[in-house]
């Protein structure tokens, strides 16, 4: 006898049937339209990219953080303008670069949302978010304004003080090791540095990881875990918000680094209500090294819906994270060439001799002075040019009006992103791109590699703390270099340890990277 099949099998079965078939009729609809009557139809780039998002996933997710060079490929193929997905133009010519990353007197510039998913201040929550989270023009602008006197050049001028006494921390803990055998992660220490920096910027405190015994390390991968699940938030969303049900405790325990996010938020948090209290006494804030920037932008006329406690922790946070992880990997990309190539770290040392005679005493250089040092100068830059800043495009939206570039008018609303590393390694602008040569910046050079070098973007939503940045930097190096510092000496580490092969929007060395090691002699 023949097994009946119960009627509401069918059911079932007819129920998911009509939803595979409604599923299947709306992705070819979908697709249809992308490739025929999207604005973006027509453009250059693989029909597949076009069609679905998820040709870029494969390559940023499975193929993990590779999007990059596929678009290097497609550049060869197509031509300077692609479509690289359905919602998406990347140019790749220097001469365009300053029409689409334009200031805030030019033309209004949005941000899309999309690259901002997954970082976790993306204002998603009852609360608005930071400046850098902001997608509309004007209010970005209202957020960031006040933060921009304190990063000027003027600015930093009056942290500088600070600057140095942090770099005399590094100098004496890193001397602390001298002759011990042990082993330093130079990417810790900047980070360390770099946070302690930025934490005295935020709360007056910092978080002192200058002295811990393993100086940035928590923090350091704590970024790096967050930097490699990106990509993955950025093309699923759905993931944050599933992300954020985690209860804090819960993650605490299975991860305890992350308790790096909240003793620096709770940091935050605690400062800026005392400044709230004390500006109550205290009408008008000067800059100067003991306050913070927090007091700074209460005290500038910023309307109080604004100066929200949890609001300004975010810009803490933004602070922080930006202002760590790419000056920590900057420095260690930039040590590692100085220590593998000994007659870099001699041309350093013999250029520093004089400015830094007085270390750490008197005579104090200042960081705009150590910036007109040629050879140090030519090894930031280098340094900046291969460690990219942020590699892959960094799309920006001109909400009103379109852009035109050669016989493409791209419309309006459209993200149009231009990318440092294609910048970068344009083998015409620097003849063998991929070689660290500090020399290249040295006497009449060619003038396309300043408009080709772009590690801060430009425009309206540049780099905010890219002055910090450069004192961070300058002064690392100069103390690190100048005759009678510690001797630092590379311990078991090679090119691929520190080289950006990663797009994770940050970039990374390859996935089992060892860091910067080395012991001090
Ligand atoms: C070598 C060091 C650094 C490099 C290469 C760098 C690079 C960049 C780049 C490429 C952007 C644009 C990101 C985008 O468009 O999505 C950016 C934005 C930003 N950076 Fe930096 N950065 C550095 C250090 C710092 C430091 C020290 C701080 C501050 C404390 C900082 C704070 C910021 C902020 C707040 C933004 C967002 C600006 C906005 O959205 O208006 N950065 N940085």
């Amino acid at each position: 006898m023949e097994a009946s099949i119960p009627l509401s099998t069918y059911g079932t079965y007819g129920i998911y049937g009509v939803f595979a078939a409604g599923l299947a009729i709306y992705s070819a609809s979908l697709i249809l339209y992308r490739l025929s009557l999207h604005p973006l139809a027509g453009y250059p780039g693989p029909w597949v990219a076009a069609a679905t998002g998820w040709y870029e996933f494969y390559y940023d997710v499975v193929r993990r953080g590779k999007y990059v060079y596929k678009i290097e490929e497609m550049h060869k193929r197509y031509g300077p303008i692609l479509r690289i997905n359905p919602h998406e133009i990347v140019i790749n010519d220097p001469e365009f670069y300053n029409d689409v990353y334009v200031a805030a007197n030019t033309r209004r510039t949005a941000i899309w949302p999309r690259y901002r998913t997954g970082i976790g201040f993306d204002g998603k929550s009852s609360l608005p978010g930071s400046h850098t989270m902001t997608q509309n023009h004007e209010l970005h602008r209202r957020r960031r304004k006040p933060f921009e006197p304190f990063f000027s050049r003027l600015g930093i001028d009056k942290m500088e003080p600070m600057i140095i006494e942090e770099t005399k921390l590094l100098n004496d803990r890193l001397r602390s090791f001298s002759g011990s055998k042990h082993v330093i992660r130079l990417d810790h220490v900047f980070s360390a540095f770099a946070g302690d920096v930025v934490g005295r910027i935020c709360c007056e405190s910092p978080p002192d990881m200058m002295n811990h015994p393993e100086f940035g390390k928590d923090w350091h991968n704590l970024i790096e875990n967050i930097v490699r699940q990106l990509l993955l938030f950025m093309h699923i969303p759905q993931l944050v918000s599933l992300a954020r049900m985690i209860p804090t405790g819960f993650l605490l325990r299975v991860y305890p680094g992350a308790a790096g996010f909240n003793v620096f938020r709770q940091l935050a948090i605690h400062h800026i209500v005392d400044a709230k209290r004390e500006k109550l006494s205290a009408e008008k804030v000067q800059q100067d090294t003991k306050s913070s920037v927090f007091r700074h932008i209460l005290s500038s006329g910023m309307p109080d819906s604004e100066c929200d406690t949890e609001r300004l922790s975010r810009e803490a946070m933004v602070l922080f994270g930006a202002g760590t992880a790419t000056t920590a990997r900057t420095m260690g990309f930039m040590c590692y060439y100085i220590l593998h190539n000994p007659h870099m770290g001699d041309r350093l040392t013999e250029e520093l001799k004089d400015v830094m005679a007085g270390y750490p005493n008197k005579n104090l250089p200042t960081w705009q002075e150590l910036e007109r040092l040629p050879y140090l100068h030519a090894m930031i830059k280098e340094g900046l040019r291969l460690s990219y800043g942020v590699m892959r495009r960094l799309p920006r939206i001109s909400p009103d009006v379109a852009l035109q570039y050669k016989q493409w008018t791209i419309p309006a609303g459209t993200p149009v992103g231009m990318g440092a590393y294609s910048l970068h390694t344009d083998p015409e602008v620097y003849p063998e791109p991929f070689k660290f040569i500090p020399e290249r910046w040295l006497g009449q050079y060619n003038p396309n590699m300043n408009r080709n070098w772009v590690p801060f973007t430009r425009g309206s939503r540049n780099c905010l703390g890219m002055n910090l940045a450069y004192a961070e930097m300058y002064w690392a190096l100069s103390v690190l270099f100048r005759p009678g510092a510690p001797k630092l000496q590379l311990f078991e580490t090679d090119e691929s340890d520190i080289s950006q092969s990663v797009d994770f929007l940050m970039p990374l060395p390859k996935l089992d990277s060892r860091g910067t090691r080395v012991t001090v002699h």
